[in-house]
């Protein structure tokens, strides 16, 4: 079989790649190691910047987020009981899109579906060869037969955990990393929002974070410590928690119920350089990782795949290979931005105890800082809200 461009990975990144290349006429393959139940089960991030809505228009799956999303023009940092409203629309005219990682791949696969697109789920042993010349090739197994598909270039959209960026040679990948000493233990229950807007807070006992995916589905979460045990916390151990660490007004409008999902997530900054070795491609977490804090994680990949698609739709529209050959920086130079803020808002709003009494200072100085300078709140509102690509 031959194909224009493979990718491996039917997450976010694979299947919004898929659909825009589709969309300019050029072929291409999706290899998924799990079955589309397994991809739709992960909970993650629900936050989509505007290029990411746009982005999603342009690629046609974007009717059911403009009817169930929900648009927030700010969110609320709450540091004990003290609360400070970041106005994103005021601040920057633009706002975000609440709208789960989930209900994004769900529209994609279901777009990849009514047009009987070629996603091979149950791929198993994905191997990228030869992409160091002009004949890359991808074989797989699936139902304990081997298969290859020979194409012009390979897309490593599989995750931080995935086959491609492990497929490159020793020595040609330099990996940056910091690891957290802390994850944020979440859950998922049908309850009202305690609030119209997120609440991101800072305690003494730790972050927390009050999310949502509609008026009455909430998502929460806890900074705990790393190497936590789920199963040592009970929901009414988290809920009581969220009531300390969120503030006396939240506690006093928390509805309570019982978690349909309780999962730990561990913080970690991770890029890989480049993105590019010969006729592979990285994108999304294949090729970096940021924590929460700052939603970034999906928005980073819709950004990715903005750069690989144009340079591949050029590669083939206008015989150029710029795009291509551009795709790495333009997509690092973002990317580390992204990082950057993401620290940063991690730094700021999660308990260090480690770091002593200078840190908690100088943090607390930081927050001082936000809550009087309309400068300061506005480089956070640029960043949160996305920078442009
Ligand atoms: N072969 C084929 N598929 C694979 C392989 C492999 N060897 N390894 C992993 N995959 C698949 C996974 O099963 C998964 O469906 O690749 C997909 C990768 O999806 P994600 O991990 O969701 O990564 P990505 O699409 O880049 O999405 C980035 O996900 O983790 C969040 O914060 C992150 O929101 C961001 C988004
Ligand atoms: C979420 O709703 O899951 C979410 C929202 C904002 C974040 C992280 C996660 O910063």
């Amino acid at each position: 079989m031959r194909t224009q461009v493979v990718i491996i990975g039917a997450g976010p990144s694979g299947l919004l790649l898929s659909q825009l290349l589709h969309k300019s006429g050029v072929d291409c393959v999706v290899l998924e190691r799990r079955d589309p139940d397994y991809v739709l089960s992960r909970i993650r991030a629900g936050v989509l910047e505007q290029g990411m809505v746009d982005m999603l228009e342009r690629a046609g799956v974007s009717e059911r987020m403009h009817k169930e999303g929900l648009p927030h023009d700010g969110f609320t940092i709450a540091v004990g009981d003290n609360r400070l409203r970041m106005d994103l629309k005021g601040l920057t005219g633009k706002n975000v899109m609440v709208y789960g990682q989930t209900e994004v791949t769900k529209d994609l696969m279901d777009a990849h579906d009514a047009r009987d697109a070629e996603v091979i789920y149950d791929a198993e042993n994905v191997t990228p060869l030869d992409f160091d010349g002009d004949n890359p090739r991808v074989t797989y197994e699936k139902d304990g037969v081997t298969h290859e598909i020979a194409c012009d270039f390979i897309c490593g959209c599989d995750g931080f955990h995935g086959v491609s960026r492990a497929s490159v040679p020793d020595g040609a990948v330099t990996e940056y990393e910091k690891v957290y000493p802390f994850g944020w233990l979440g859950i998922l229950s049908y309850v009202k929002p305690v609030d119209h807007e997120l609440i991101y807070a800072n305690h003494a006992n730790g972050f927390a974070l009050a999310s949502m995916r509609s008026d009455i589905l909430s998502r929460y979460y806890i900074q705990v410590p790393a190497g936590t045990d789920v199963n040592k916390w009970s929901d009414e151990a988290i809920w009581n928690e969220l009531k300390i660490r969120l503030g006396a007004e939240a506690a006093a409008k928390m509805e309570t119920g019982p978690s349909i999902e309780k999962s730990i997530a561990p913080l970690r900054s991770f890029v890989a350089e480049p993105l590019r070795f010969g006729r592979l491609f990285l994108a999304g977490d294949a090729g970096h990782i940021v924590p929460p804090t700052g939603a970034k994680g999906l928005n980073l990949a819709a950004s990715d795949i903005h750069y690989l698609s144009e340079g591949l739709i050029e590669f083939y529209g206008e015989k150029s290979s710029a795009g291509v050959d551009a795709y790495s920086s333009r997509a690092l130079a973002r990317i580390w931005k992204a990082e950057r803020f993401s620290w940063w808002m991690t730094t700021l709003l999660h308990q260090f105890p480690e770091l002593g009494a200078f840190n908690a200072k100088i943090q607390q100085s930081e927050m001082d800082y936000l809550a009087s300078s309309k400068a300061a709140q506005t480089v956070l509102a640029e960043n949160y809200v996305g920078l442009p690509f």
